[in-house]
């Protein structure tokens, strides 16, 4: 049940003016190679608090490459990083951390016997006590992480329920709470809604929005327009390691975002090549006129 909930802003989706001019973070003509193979060119990127950037991309594109020049798990080769406008260069995810900015991986790291409240404080645990003596204050942090879910609209029966009981969308939305409360400004979230289904990813989008009301900036990776869509103030979209599109809400539609991620030609093409494995796959059969007869072979798709 989350009609109880505090808040008396909705969700409004509409372009979302930025909370301050400056970014919390930007790359400014970034780029990464890993020897030889150049996997990010020339990104320029800002992410503003309160603002759901979008960072859209087909497989290769380089968007993890992107996020983990961010998260700090690995280092720029060209360009520039900024943090709260000072350039920046990370060596380990802690010292991204430590400016606030908390990433949600896709495999998310959580032990799966563990219960929901250890999960959430994994790592940071509240303990209470003098020194010598100091244990773990596990009535606070059941209480703590309760609260802090149920401050995120998320309702648990039970906070000891172990965390792999919980649903792929849940677990993701429990991370989510979780970098909220240590302080996030800036949340990635690396392909949240990839491996869920229609209605545990509108649970996500939900909470990405929710995460966005507190003021952070939040980086969405992902491979669906539909879902950036739903959320987002900003869209970036990657190919081949360059930033193709770089646009705000209303300088974009949902039609043209889609577009842009599918690649007008290369739409085209796969029909063409979806078409032919079609007629293998029934070649035996004498029907072969139907299948290929609304596929338009020669035509160069215009983008
Ligand atoms: N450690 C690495 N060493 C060499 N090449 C890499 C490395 N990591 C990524 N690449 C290359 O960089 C390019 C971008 O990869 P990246 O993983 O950033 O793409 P992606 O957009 O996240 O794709 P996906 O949707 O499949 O996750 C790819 O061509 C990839 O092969
Ligand atoms: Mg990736």
């Amino acid at each position: 049940m989350t009609s109880n909930e505090t808040g008396t802003h909705g969700a409004v989706l509409q372009d979302t003016p930025p909370a301050t001019d400056r970014p919390l973070v930007e790359l400014r003509g970034a780029g990464k190679s890993y020897g030889n193979i150049r996997a990010l060119h020339g990104v320029d990127l800002k992410v503003f608090s309160n603002q759901v950037t979008c960072v859209l991309g087909d497989n290769g594109a380089g968007k993890s490459t992107l996020i983990k020049i961010i998260s700090g798990l690995h280092q720029h080769t060209e360009g520039e990083f900024l943090v709260d406008g000072e350039p920046v260069r990370f060596s380990t995810p802690r010292e991204a951390l430590d400016k606030g900015i908390a990433t949600v991986y896709q495999d998310l790291a959580v032990v799966p016997l563990m219960p929901v409240w250890r999960n959430f404080f994994l790592g940071s645990e509240m303990t209470k006590g003098p020194w010598p003596v100091r244990r773990l204050d596990i009535e606070r942090m059941k209480k703590t992480a309760d609260e802090e879910l149920r401050n995120m609209g998320i309702v648990l029966d039970d906070m000891e329920q172990p965390i792999g009981t919980l649903s792929g969308g849940q677990r993701q939305c429990v991370a989510i709470a979780r970098a909220v409360y240590f302080g996030a400004r800036v949340l990635i979230l690396d392909e949240p809604t990839a491996a869920l289904g229609v209605k545990q990813s509108g649970v996500v989008l939900k909470y990405i929005a929710a995460a966005r009301e507190k003021g952070l900036g939040v980086i969405f990776i992902t491979h669906n327009p539909h879902h950036a869509y739903m959320v987002g103030d900003h869209f970036s979209v990657l190919r081949l390691g360059t930033m193709e599109l770089s646009a705000s809400r209303s300088e974009v539609s949902l039609e043209e975002l889609t577009n842009h991620m599918a690649g007008g030609t290369e739409l085209a093409s796969l029909k063409h090549e979806l078409a032919q494995v079609r007629g293998v796959d029934v070649e035996e059969l004498p029907e072969e006129g139907d299948l290929s007869a609304p596929v338009a072979t020669s035509s160069e798709g215009k983008s």
